[in-house]
């Protein structure tokens, strides 16, 4: 009696941790621009979404440079793809970024996200900063001081490892994959969900989909 008592104990916990397993987290780094209409679009009408959906299972990683250069290894500041304005903003996010290293993604995708809808680093001014409750003056300070630009040529540092075509471009776990990267340009969600065929979320995200198509099928054949 006991034993059987056991091994129906043992059954529930190989039941509960099969259930409960924790995922191993993808990691999603997203290489952008700051003032990149791409990039914004991107990051508004794709990441938001998927992240809200698929947070327990991706882990985010902010490159903000892109196509930009460095001159003179940032002695002359930098070079950007839509102008200097641009170069500003890429350095403010770094910054603010940097101070929030320990920080959930969550917020730090919140940031980038109003940095994204406002261009507000670009224009200097700190609005999002301040939302993200972060300190304006150690953001202030860390452009003016060199160490943004510390952070900015380490950021082309990462971005010179992908070599972006195209930008915004992402990775999974620090791989490139050109499939990948169209498809998620389109529909992250699912990019995400063909790596994550087992989660919930996508399960859920997948019968939404098939439920809404038939709806439409039927409502279509009724007309
Ligand atoms: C910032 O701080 C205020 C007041 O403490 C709080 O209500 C708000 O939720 C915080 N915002 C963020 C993004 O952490």
């Amino acid at each position: 009696m006991v034993h059987f008592k056991f091994q129906i104990l043992l059954l529930l916990i190989a039941f509960v941790q099969f259930s409960y397993a924790v995922p191993q987290k993808l990691l999603l780094s997203v290489y952008y621009e700051s003032n990149c209409p791409d990039s914004k679009s991107f990051i508004l009408k794709q990441l938001q979404p998927a992240y809200h959906l698929l947070h327990e299972y991706v882990k985010l990683r902010f490159v903000p440079f892109g196509k930009s250069r460095s001159i003179n290894y940032g002695d002359d500041g930098f070079e950007c793809q839509h102008g200097s304005a641009e170069c500003l903003g890429n350095m403010v996010q770094d910054c603010a970024l940097h101070q929030m290293k320990a920080e959930s993604d969550k917020n730090k995708l919140a940031y980038v996200a109003c940095e994204m809808h406002s261009e507000a680093g670009s224009q200097g001014r700190l609005d999002c900063v301040e939302k993200s409750n972060l300190s304006s003056e150690q953001v202030e300070q860390c452009v003016t001081s060199g160490q943004g630009t510390i952070l900015q040529l380490e950021s082309e540092y990462f971005t010179s490892l992908v070599k972006p075509k195209f930008v915004p471009t992402i990775t999974i776990n620090r791989e490139f994959n050109q499939e990948m990267q169209d498809y998620a340009q389109v529909d992250l969600i699912g990019t995400l969900c063909s790596i994550l065929t087992d989660s919930q979320p996508c399960a859920r995200y997948y019968n939404y989909l098939a439920l809404n198509n038939l709806l439409n099928t039927q409502t279509r054949n009724i007309h």
